[in-house]
């Protein structure tokens, strides 16, 4: 998929924009406050039907208005073309539409696939397994279509499971709910070993190319949530004890992660902060590419104000290297460097916002 026209009508301080992006890189530039975050918010809600940074709809509606509305045309990889459509109303009311017709959510996220890095998921990231597992099952949910359906299943019994624990002593109350529990994680288990192999050399080939340096000491590797030793079965039951003690099941594909390494240490506590950007935005970007391999889908990744701790070298490295992707990329950033070097990226366009204003430079 390929944004090729966004409009944006009372989104925060967004009074009505059109943007026209370009299949590369897109850099929007502008002071804080200016509306960057604003933009490639309205864009995830296209993509997710909800904000990556509010939970609530009333902040994200402009002041004095009662409802939102993004809508864009849409290039699908075999070169149709879409209008999708999502407006929002303060009393909660929620309209998708995909060519004057109404879908639903998870057709809406299947259709357009996006991806967000932005300064919270860049802390996470690296202060716990959920958000990278998340990341790595974004790919498994694009790739697999039942993984979503498995997932949300897998969830509903540990939920019910891990009630027990904190209910009861009873074995057997807990265990009634282990045959399903493992019925569907090693459905979950086998999805991802299918995929994760092939996911992790891309990854290590994106880090390659970006951190050409730090490359070869840097490993990232899957962990399935339970020894491999063991079958889940067993895991769980040598593990009953515990999770009594704590109340919450402590094995399972629900504590799978993506460890990530530098010379065997956790790679916030040695690399710097830059450096860990990159990797993110390698992993990232590493999962586009993964993606349109298996199945043919582009994605579009969305960057928000994550390259202000980079040095100027780091950033015309970084730029060069997402041009070379030829995948869609929307970048904020303040415009405090001027960005010149921006100009040697071919595929670049450049926006610039001001106020809620957007202009094309
Ligand atoms: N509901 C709203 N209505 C109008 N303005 C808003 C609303 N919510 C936030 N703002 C304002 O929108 C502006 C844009 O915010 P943001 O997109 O985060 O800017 P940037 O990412 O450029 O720093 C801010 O000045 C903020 O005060
Ligand atoms: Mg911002």
């Amino acid at each position: 998929m390929i944004l090729t026209n966004v409009n944006i009508h009372h989104v925060r301080n967004l009074e009505a924009q059109q943007l026209e992006f370009t299949n590369g890189v897109n850099l929007i530039l502008g002071e804080n406050g200016s509306g960057k975050s604003s933009i490639l918010e309205s864009i995830h809600l296209l993509g997710y039907g909800r904000s990556f940074r509010s939970h609530h709809t009333r902040p994200l509606i402009k002041f004095g208005q009662t409802t939102l509305v993004v809508s864009a045309d849409i290039r699908s990889d075999q070169d149709d073309s879409y209008r999708f459509g999502y407006q929002k109303s303060s009393n909660g009311k929620t309209l998708v539409r995909l060519n004057q017709e109404d879908v639903t959510f998870l057709e809406m996220i299947r259709f357009f696939p996006i991806q967000i890095i932005h300064p919270e998921s860049f802390e996470q990231v690296y202060s716990g397994a959920a958000p990278r597992r998340k990341i790595l099952d974004w790919g498994m949910f694009h790739v697999e279509p039942s993984f979503g359906l498995l997932w949300a299943k897998y969830q509903k019994v540990l939920k019910q499971r891990n009630s027990a624990l904190k209910r009861t002593i009873i074995h057997a109350e807990i265990c009634c709910w282990d045959e399903m529990l493992i019925a569907l994680g090693n459905q979950i288990e086998l999805i991802r070993r299918k995929w994760v192999a092939s996911l992790l050399s891309e990854i290590a080939l994106a880090i390659e190319q970006l951190l050409p340096n730090l490359s070869s000491e840097i490993s990232i590797t899957y962990q399935a949530g339970w020894s491999e030793e063991e079958r889940l079965e067993e895991a769980l039951a040598r593990s009953l004890q515990r999770d009594l003690h704590l109340g919450a099941t402590q094995v399972g594909p629900h504590r799978a992660d993506l460890v990530m390494a530098y010379r065997e240490i956790s790679i916030e506590k040695v690399l710097s902060r830059g450096q860990q950007k990159l990797i993110m935005i390698a992993l990232f970007m590493a999962q586009a590419r993964w993606l349109k391999e298996n199945t043919g889908k582009k994605s579009v990744l969305l960057i928000d104000d994550v390259i202000s701790e980079l040095d100027n070298i780091n950033i015309a490295k970084l730029l060069a290297f997402l041009e070379a992707q030829q995948q869609q990329v929307l970048i904020t950033a303040v415009d405090e460097k001027g960005l010149n070097f921006a100009d040697k990226v071919g595929d670049l366009r450049r926006f610039s916002i001001e106020n809620g204003r957007v202009c094309r430079v």
